[in-house]
């Protein structure tokens, strides 16, 4: 077996790799752009993870679906930046504040078609699962993004709704990955089904750390603006509890920074991370990370996983709990 960093230092040469078709440069570079400024990479790095948890075996066969869940991802950040309004990625300008939003969609359709491409190269036995895998984790995303943007005029969503967003925009893909890595290392059932759950989690706590430092992170190492999901009305984890608790004057409070316009921007910002601070969300909100790593652990218990393969898993989950990017 590898190391996760061994691993990581695998996926980042195969991403350096990579080469898109060049004409029209206007419709390409922008891909080659939104690949090379960087990112976690986590998805396809979780996918040679579960791979390799079976295999040492590491080729093509695994190397391209891995990319494609990275190509896809990043089609689907080129879209949720126009959708988010979001000006800057990755310490980057975005796709859509770099080239205009017309330019982000259609680049975003050619990658969300490459993935595809990408995608095929697994091998041939195991397509149709892979395949099926792959386009229902991608219909689940848009249903997340769906009820994400609904959600944003929506004057209360329960927690429950919440995680059941998060969980289709979000974690469908990491827990996708992580199965597709089991399949395609021919793992039995039970376990790539005890891995998509763990994925699952992981894809939860994953998204609730998002939300966390959307609001609290460092600009300079998260990479994107502090407070854009405050700015626009998002139903954060922060936000859906913070609705749940407030009452009297409190209320009172979160109804008027709700309020405040774009042209109160940081004043609104500053206001929201002291309510959420004063309410204990924000301290709250590391412990649901933690929590719903805990569960991604519980998942694979039972399933007849080596101590080996465990400390890997573990390990994995571990370097996401306190993640700062
Ligand atoms: C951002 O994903 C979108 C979410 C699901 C929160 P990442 O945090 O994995 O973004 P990069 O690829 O590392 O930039
Ligand atoms: C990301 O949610 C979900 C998808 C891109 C599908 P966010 O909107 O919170 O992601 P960031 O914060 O822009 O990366
Ligand atoms: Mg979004
Ligand atoms: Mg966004
Ligand atoms: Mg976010």
């Amino acid at each position: 077996m590898y190391s996760l960093k061994e691993q990581e230092a695998i996926i980042a040469r195969a991403i350096c790799n990579l080469k898109f078709v060049k004409e029209p440069a206007g419709l390409y570079e922008p891909l080659e752009y939104m690949m090379s400024i960087g990112g976690k990479r986590i998805r396809p790095r979780l996918c040679l993870a579960a791979y390799n948890l079976y295999s040492d075996d590491i080729g093509d066969n695994i190397i391209s679906p891995a990319l494609a869940l990275e190509i896809f991802h990043n089609f689907t950040l080129l879209h949720d930046d126009i959708m988010d309004r979001a000006d800057t990625r990755r310490g980057q300008l975005t796709v859509c504040k770099k080239w205009g939003d017309n330019v982000a969609i259609l680049s975003g359709d050619v990658m969300c078609i490459l993935a595809y491409k990408w995608l095929t190269a697994c091998p041939a036995d195991k397509q149709p699962q892979v395949l099926e895998l792959f386009t229902k984790m991608g219909a689940e995303v848009c249903e997340g993004q769906q009820y994400d943007m609904e959600f944003e005029t929506q004057p209360v969503v329960t927690g429950e709704e919440y995680i059941n967003m998060i969980g289709l925009k979000t974690a469908a893909l990491l827990a996708c990955s992580v199965k597709m890595g089991a399949v395609i290392a021919n793992a039995p059932e039970a376990q790539a089904e005890a891995l998509y759950n763990f994925g699952w989690q992981i894809g939860l706590a994953f998204q609730i750390s998002d939300d966390y430092l959307d609001t609290f992170g460092d600009p300079h190492v998260f990479g994107k603006k502090i407070g854009g999901d405050i700015m626009c009305g998002k139903k954060t984890w922060l936000l859906v509890e913070a609705l749940k608790r407030a009452s009297g004057e409190s209320r009172k409070r979160l109804n008027e920074i709700l309020a405040m316009g774009d042209d109160r921007a940081e004043e609104k910002i500053a206001a929201m991370q002291q309510l959420y601070i004063d309410l204990g969300v924000k301290q709250d909100a590391v412990k649901a990370i933690e929590e719903y790593h805990e569960k991604a652990m519980e998942c694979l218990s039972g399933n007849g996983f080596t101590p080996e393969q465990l400390d890997i898993l573990k390990e994995f989950s571990a370097s996401l709990v306190h993640r700062e990017d």
